[in-house]
């Protein structure tokens, strides 16, 4: 898996910001398929979607762009510089259509909600457009494209879920996995196109999540991270969702999200439960709680402050303060403990930040102790709040030193926080061969850090105690202990 970084972000970017294309299908299909895909986990976890339903006309997939038949590139449009990155690919594949004139170019994802059809106008190598609501349509839409036609769809839906999409999984070490448990966005965080470009928040049936997890788990995966925008407001009964009969006893009238919770981690004491992202106003005790209360539901929550001035989180619309917050962390810290990884996303430079503001967001990080962040500056985004009522009035240079002094603190408490590791032992899920050696191998702990062990006879999928005996900033080192 290639990982590309936009802009000046931590190290662990694969969730937020990455890049990641689909790779070769084990049977021969008529035609070849190559989604590259870029934006957060959600965008990749659609992919999987795509690949599935194009699977069943025949398209099998490749990770070689120049054998393709159909290129997908599925988009983000979270900041500027992701858009950015998806015109240069364009241009790529517009030297490719040259040499292969029947090559489809198809846009799905964010930037193609957001620009719609204009996109067609605007880049003329491009012969679909398809939202994220929109999938179920692609085999029309490709068989429009095949009669000469451009086709669109960016229709946005309050139901679609694609609950009964078997994904395909792409790029997938075998052990861990996504499953997204809700779609779109109901918050109004006046930075954010999310909701604009996924639509309204809805929750996907428990039993179809229960039934993709107990499947993933039979083929030999040891760990799901359930995906959704805000988790904490998942939220599900049969009439407001989707009307669908439950066929089974399962599952109650009313899920909340500490519940689903609970029932994934019944799957199997030996499947690992992760969750992204939590939203600081809606996180209860419930859910932490029901995290202590099973030893596979990790310990480590992806909190994302933005700030840490209560006037600017009042002005990014976030709905809580830097007391609010600290609360939650109290909370976090008392009923899970010292070792329970958190992490957030932060945000500098947002409309009218004084230093002194951008300073509370560094001293809420010395409160906080993060494990690790992922870190941007504020990138105005057309269409949103901020946008249409505030002036984006930091200089970029000032952005960017600011930006600079957040990435130094966060490298600082990591390395603290990782310190105090050494000389504990973790369980540790082995995910594959370390980056640098196929005789160590890596995995994370409960608390998400990644930590490297030599190999010995161990496998990945396997459960290993390793203590840990050094590390650095984004990393721990260890050995297994017998
Ligand atoms: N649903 C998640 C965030 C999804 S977007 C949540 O509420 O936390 C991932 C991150 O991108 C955000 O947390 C934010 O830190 C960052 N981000 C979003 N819009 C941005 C913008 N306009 N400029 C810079 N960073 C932005
Ligand atoms: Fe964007 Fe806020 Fe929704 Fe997260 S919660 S996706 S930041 S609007
Ligand atoms: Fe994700 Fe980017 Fe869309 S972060 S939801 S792919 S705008």
């Amino acid at each position: 898996m290639t990982l590309v970084k936009e802009g000046l972000v931590s190290k662990k970017e694969v969730q937020t910001c990455g890049f990641k294309v689909s790779e070769d299908s084990t049977e021969k299909r008529e035609r070849s398929l190559y989604i590259e895909s870029y934006g957060c986990q959600m965008n990749f976890s659609d992919s999987e979607i795509v690949a599935s339903i194009l699977e069943k006309q025949g398209f099998g997939t490749t990770s070689n762009v120049e054998n393709a038949d159909l290129i997908f590139i599925n988009t983000c449009s979270i900041r500027e510089k992701a858009e950015q990155t998806v015109r240069n690919r364009l241009n790529h594949f517009n030297g490719l259509k040259k040499r292969k004139p029947s090559l489809i170019v198809g846009v799905l994802g964010c930037m193609a909600e957001r620009l719609k059809s204009k996109f067609l106008e605007e880049e003329k190598i491009v012969d679909l457009v398809v939202g994220p609501d929109a999938y179920r349509d692609l085999p029309k839409l490709v068989s429009e494209v095949d009669d000469g036609r451009k086709a669109v769809n960016v229709f946005l839906s309050r139901e679609e879920t694609y609950a009964d999409i078997t994904p395909v999984r792409l790029n997938s070490n075998g052990v861990t996995a996504f499953i997204s448990i809700m779609r779109g966005c109901d918050n109004m965080c006046s930075f954010c196109v999310v909701p604009f470009t996924r639509g309204r928040e809805r929750s996907r049936s428990p039993q179809s999540i229960i039934d993709e997890a107990k499947d993933l788990f039979s083929r030999g995966y040891r760990e799901v991270t359930l995906l959704g925008q805000n988790v904490d407001s998942y939220k599900w009964s049969e009439e407001i969702n989707n009307k669908a009969k439950l066929e089974r006893s399962e599952v109650k009238e009313w899920v909340n999200f500490a519940q689903l919770l609970e029932m994934v981690a019944k799957v199997s004491p030996e499947l690992r439960v992760r969750f992204s992202t939590s939203h600081p106003k809606d996180i209860t005790d419930e859910v932490l709680h029901t995290m202590g209360r099973y030893e596979n539901i990790c310990n480590y929550i992806h909190l994302p402050a933005q700030s840490g001035n209560s006037r600017i989180l009042k002005l990014m619309n976030r709905t809580y303060t830097r007391e609010w917050y600290m609360n939650r962390i109290d909370a976090i810290r008392n009923i899970l403990g010292e070792d329970c990884g958190v992490s957030s996303d932060m945000i500098a430079g947002f409309c009218t930040e004084t230093e002194e503001e951008h300073r509370d967001t560094l001293t809420l990080m010395d409160y906080v102790k993060y494990d690790f962040s992922y870190m941007f500056y504020y990138s105005e985004r057309p269409g949103t709040l901020a946008e249409k009522k505030y002036e984006d009035d930091i200089l970029l240079e000032v952005k960017k030193r600011r930006l600079q002094e957040i990435i130094d603190k966060q490298r600082e408490i990591s390395l603290e926080r990782n310190k105090r590791d050494i000389g504990k032992t973790f369980k540790v899920l082995a995910e594959g061969f370390s980056k640098k050696s196929k005789d160590y191998l890596q995995g994370r702990n409960s608390a998400n850090k990644v930590i490297v062990f030599p190999k010995e006879n161990y496998e990945k999928g396997d459960y290993v105690n390793v203590t840990v005996e050094n590390c650095t900033t984004a990393t721990l080192m260890g050995k297994a202990s017998v």
